[in-house]
């Protein structure tokens, strides 16, 4: 195997007394898709307007199992020079990992070290990191119409550089952070302050997948009272939609998934209705239809990545209103969608991140976990150690497993 097809996936170790890290890694060796190994790397001071945090716990999201296949990113985002940034590679070796929380004490990430400039947040903050920032100064943060800030760091820092090696060789940051790993560096604009009263892992899954569905249904669909929604895979993503849509009011929440043992689970987060289309000769479509009367829902949420879905949640909304909100990741990136539908005054839309812009937004989220309105704990099924983290992948297999909390 080429040094350069080294993937880092965690790592892990102690701080050295010349502030640089020297650390114990998960790494995988060669091609995409081996095993996850274990390494040791240096991860660097801060730099301007970063921060240095210490790791206690992480969590494994879907979109990890892609990014292991090196998933490919094709959109455009542009760095704060002005100069555009394609992200659509695959970058190798790179440390993974984008879900993960922090806590002064026991089982979270403290801030260790800061950057010049940094006022925002202080030594032994708790902070989780996240995947996108919001600068409010960019045309995305000031129109008011997305979540999407173009300031977007993706596998570097924005100098083009990387805080992270291995025996010389400059490892990837995955999105902006890399939290597989004992320490990681990011930038201030991508860490958000939490109430120590948050549980660490619930923490953790609040930096992506549960704060990702349950966005969905605040800030891209606005579910109102009363209404009928549809969520098409009951993971942490669309469970985080079953409670969205609960505690928006939603009065008919019907959960489709595969796996039978979903139907229990979704009812913690408020679903009324599950749907098995493995149980059935009619499409999915046609079975929410019929548990509404005919007319379809108001909402349907993808969040299996399945990309036929889509239509499927298309068809299964209701005419001239109904709206599709895209929420899966796929490799596969080009999926059939029926005209008419569309035609016909229905709506699709895309969503990263739930629609939810980090410091604007994801308070509300944790004052919403600190007043226990959260069915969190529900959701976490396993717990493993850092130098476990190769089972991770075969525990997200087993039908019993939503979220894998990984111990650091
Ligand atoms: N857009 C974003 O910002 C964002 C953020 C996080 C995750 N994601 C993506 O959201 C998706 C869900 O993530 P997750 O962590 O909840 O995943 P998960 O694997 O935990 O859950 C997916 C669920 O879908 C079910 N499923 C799979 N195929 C199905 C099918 N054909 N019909 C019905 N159910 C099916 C599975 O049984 C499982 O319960 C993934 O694609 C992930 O990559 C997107
Ligand atoms: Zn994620
Ligand atoms: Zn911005």
């Amino acid at each position: 195997m080429s040094k350069a097809s080294l993937q880092v996936i965690s790592c892990k170790g102690e701080l050295q007394s010349n502030s640089n890290l020297v650390m114990i890694f998960c790494c995988m060796l060669g091609r995409r898709g081996e095993p996850l190994v274990i390494e040791e790397i240096q991860v660097e001071p801060p730099q301007a307007s970063e921060i240095r945090v210490k790791m206690i716990c992480a969590s494994l999201c879907h979109t990890d199992i892609l990014f292991t296949k090196g998933y490919p990113l094709s959109i455009e985002f542009r760095r704060p020079n002005c100069v555009s940034s394609s992200i659509s590679q695959a970058l190798f070796p790179k440390v993974l990992g984008h879900e993960g929380a922090g806590r002064i004490t026991f089982s979270c990430s403290v801030v260790e070290s800061l950057g010049e400039g940094v006022t925002e947040l202080k030594e032994g903050d708790l902070i989780i990191p996240t995947y996108i920032g919001e600068c409010k100064e960019c045309e995305n943060c000031c129109s008011g119409k997305t979540n999407l800030c173009q300031k977007y760091p993706h596998g570097l820092m924005f100098d083009n550089s990387s805080r992270m090696s291995v025996r010389g060789q400059r490892l990837y940051h995955l999105f902006t952070c890399s939290t597989w790993s004992e320490y990681m560096v990011v930038n201030v604009n991508y860490a958000v302050k939490i109430d120590p009263r948050v549980p660490p892992t619930h923490a953790s899954l609040i930096s992506c997948a549960f704060s990702t569905g349950f966005g969905a249904t605040w800030k891209e669909a606005q579910v109102e009272s009363g209404s009928s929604v549809a969520v098409f895979g009951l993971g942490t993503v669309g469970l985080g939609v079953v409670e969205g849509a609960r505690i928006r009011g939603a009065s008919k929440i019907i959960g489709v998934d595969l796996n039978e043992e979903k139907k229990e689970k979704g009812k913690v987060f408020g679903m009324t209705d599950f749907i098995n289309p493995g149980g059935s000769d009619k499409s999915v479509a046609e079975a929410i239809k019929e548990l509404t009367g005919g007319l379809g829902v108001d909402y349907s949420f993808e969040c299996t990545g399945v990309v036929s879905l889509i239509n499927e949640g298309l068809e299964a909304t209701a005419l001239g209103r109904g709206v599709t909100i895209v929420i899966g990741v796929s490799h596969e990136t080009i999926a059939s969608i029926d005209m008419n539908s569309l035609i016909w005054g229905k709506t699709v839309k895309g969503s990263i991140f739930g629609g939810i812009k980090p410091q604007s937004d994801l308070q509300s989220i944790i004052d919403k976990c600190i007043n226990e309105e959260l069915h969190l704990d529900a959701l976490v099924t396993h717990e493993i150690q850092l130098d476990e983290i190769g089972q991770a992948f075969e525990l997200l297999k087993q039908p019993d497993c939503v979220k894998v909390v990984v111990l650091i």
